[in-house]
């Protein structure tokens, strides 16, 4: 597959208080399978919502969205669950965990619905999810549960959670927002090593347009590409 997603003309828009706004004014991109690709922008110009109408999480007013070869507007709700499931990883802006388990648990949870997969497999996994939150920083906090957890800690966690499924799709909604330098160099490291797999990250921060093949701007719903 040469895209691994294309957005079409995609808008959006809602109605707050204070009436209508735009927040996608016709989105067109294009992600070459296997690249990196970065979206820096101001808050509220939108980068969140591209992100989840990518993720198939939100729907667009207009346009098309294709993931995978899939035109995701033409697609149920089970359809969209199963493309989700098997092919995207997401890092969500507000980490969401569920609170009466522990982090490790919280991490694997995606793997619980992978019938298909042996349980050597899932133990190969788990061990792998180990290292990772080892590598992370992470490695005294693997029975934290999630209110223990500081914003910088939980962040990575969810990098760690998005990536253990081997996903072919990583979205990456501001994935160093509250992390220190240090562990940010390590988080930085771990998408740089995730680089065979399509990657879209939406941020405030120009380190990771460093680590991107391309990268845009996005302003108040207009995407231009950064030189
Ligand atoms: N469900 C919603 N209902 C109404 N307005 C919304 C909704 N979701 C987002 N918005 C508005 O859409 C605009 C874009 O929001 P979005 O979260 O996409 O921005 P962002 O670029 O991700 O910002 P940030 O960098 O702060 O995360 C904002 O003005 C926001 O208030
Ligand atoms: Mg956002």
């Amino acid at each position: 597959m040469k895209y691994d997603i294309v957005c079409e003309g995609v808008r959006k828009g809602y109605n707050t208080g204070g009436g209508y706004i735009e927040v996608l004014r016709s989105i067109d991109l294009m992600v070459r399978s296997g690249t990196t690709v970065t979206i820096i922008g101001p808050s509220g110009s939108g980068k969140t919502t591209l992100l989840n109408i990518i993720a198939t999480i939100e729907m667009p007013d207009d346009g098309k969205v294709i993931v995978r070869g899939v035109d995701t507007g033409q697609q149920g709700r089970e359809e969209l669950s199963e493309l989700r499931n098997r092919s995207i990883g997401i890092v969500f802006q507000n980490d969401i965990f569920i609170g009466s388990l522990p982090l490790i648990e919280n991490v694997l949870l995606p793997l619980t619905n992978r019938k298909e997969m042996s349980q050597e497999l899932k133990m190969e996994i788990e061990e792998r999810a180990k290292n990772l939150l080892s590598d992370l920083g992470l490695g005294e906090r693997l029975l934290s549960m999630p209110s223990q957890l500081s914003g910088g800690e939980a962040r990575r966690a969810s990098l760690v959670r998005a990536i253990i499924t081997d996903p072919d799709i990583l979205l990456l909604d501001e994935p160093t927002a509250s992390v220190d330098r240090e562990n940010k160099a390590r988080v930085l490291k771990l998408i740089e090593s995730a680089g065979d797999k399509t990657i879209l990250i939406t941020t405030h921060d120009p380190d990771l347009i460093e680590i991107a093949d391309e990268a845009y701007s996005m302003d108040y719903g207009v995407l231009s590409p950064v030189p």
